[in-house]
């Protein structure tokens, strides 16, 4: 489909371009954080399926002399989508320009960042469920062709221009694929799924990030915050900070098996990991609505918290721990939530524990 652009737009996009103005583009600095990001597959750990087809993939495109096919990252936040572009840039050599879709929000953000890169580049977009149509349709042509199209003038003079743009490598990250359209996850070569890390790999995490850092951390301490972790780095990430706060201000510095476990208890992170809001989450399904099903706007106002947070954040991990169970009619909680939580557990059908 031809894109809409009137004149102004187009104009504004020339300007934007020859006065070098950047659009709304976070460029992919050399900040704290991702100082402690991986920049080669030899030091990114995890996802060992996706890594070996991702190397694969680069390596042909490298041969060929091409730039990569469109990916598409998705699965629960915080397991690595954005340092696994920045891990594919640095292997392909390229530049990468990171963005999320709620940053696209006029005609001229989308058509702004592709005149601005160059050939080869790779145009990350964080949130990608979330573009809005007409920046969808900017980008179809632009996947699949290398061209923007436009139209100029108005009415009786209105004359269609097809633009060229570099060849780019679109990589598109999402929480939420099923929230994509049918022809938007078409026009991706390849489309992988995150999977959350196991024990193993959160320890090598931790004790990667710690020695970055400069912290001392023996063997169990990494494993224990690495247990309670949800199976996410960048959770991981955090907790080294956090825990090697406590060890500095209550020991020597060094973060032990026992000094983990004291500074996630004050942290009230349990053994498994979960937080205040997971627990209040599971218990308020349990106490409120008789362990569920029960829809998520209702949960969301009861906990006051946001649905987007208790999709995104609490749900994925609750659900791959067998804690929530997702139903036609809502959220339940599963038998192995309410032991966990120390709840006796009922037999019958009817309720999923016991009154009193
Ligand atoms: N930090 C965050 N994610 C990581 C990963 N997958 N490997 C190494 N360090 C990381």
């Amino acid at each position: 489909m031809a894109i809409i652009s009137d004149d102004d737009e187009f104009e504004n996009v020339r300007e934007e371009k020859s006065l070098n103005v950047k659009p709304e583009v976070i460029e992919f600095d050399k900040s704290f954080e991702n100082n402690i990001r991986p920049k080669t597959f030899q030091n990114y750990i995890g996802q060992s399926g996706l890594k070996e087809t991702m190397q694969i993939s680069i390596e042909a495109a490298k041969r060929r002399e091409l730039p990569l096919d469109h990916l598409l990252f998705y699965g629960p936040p915080g397991l690595g989508k954005t340092t696994l572009a920045g891990v594919i840039a640095n292997e392909m050599d390229v530049e990468i320009k990171i963005t999320s879709a709620p940053a696209l929000e006029r005609p001229r953000d989308i058509i702004g960042i592709l005149m601005s890169l160059k050939g080869g580049e790779i145009l990350f977009i964080d949130e990608i469920h979330r573009l809005n149509k007409v920046a969808e349709e900017i980008l179809y042509p632009a996947m699949e062709d290398f061209f923007l199209d436009m139209t100029t003038g108005k009415s009786q003079s209105v004359k269609t221009l097809r633009i060229p743009v570099p060849k780019f490598t679109l990589i598109g990250a999402t929480t939420k694929a099923g929230a994509l359209s049918g022809p938007l996850r078409d026009r991706f070569g390849i489309i992988h799924r995150l999977e959350f890390y196991s024990t193993e790999e959160l320890t090598q995490v931790v004790k990667r990030t710690a020695s970055i850092l400069n912290i001392k951390i023996t063997d169990n301490g990494a494993i224990a915050i690495a247990k309670r972790s949800r199976g996410t780095p960048r959770i991981a990430n955090r907790l080294v900070k956090r825990v090697s706060d406590y060890a500095l201000v209550r020991h020597d510095g060094e973060i032990t098996e026992k000094i983990a476990q004291l500074s996630l208890n004050c942290l009230k992170i349990d053994d498994f990991g979960l937080d205040n809001t997971d627990r209040c989450l599971l218990k308020l399904i349990i106490e409120k609505f008789d362990g569920g099903p029960v829809g998520v706007e209702t949960l969301s106002a009861a906990l006051g918290e946001d649905v987007r947070t208790i999709e995104d954040v609490c749900e994925p991990y609750l659900l791959q721990a067998g804690f929530l169970q997702r139903t036609p009619r809502g959220r339940k909680v599963s038998p192995e939530a309410l032991r966990y939580l120390g709840y006796k557990v009922n037999n019958s059908q009817q309720s999923l524990f016991e009154e009193g």
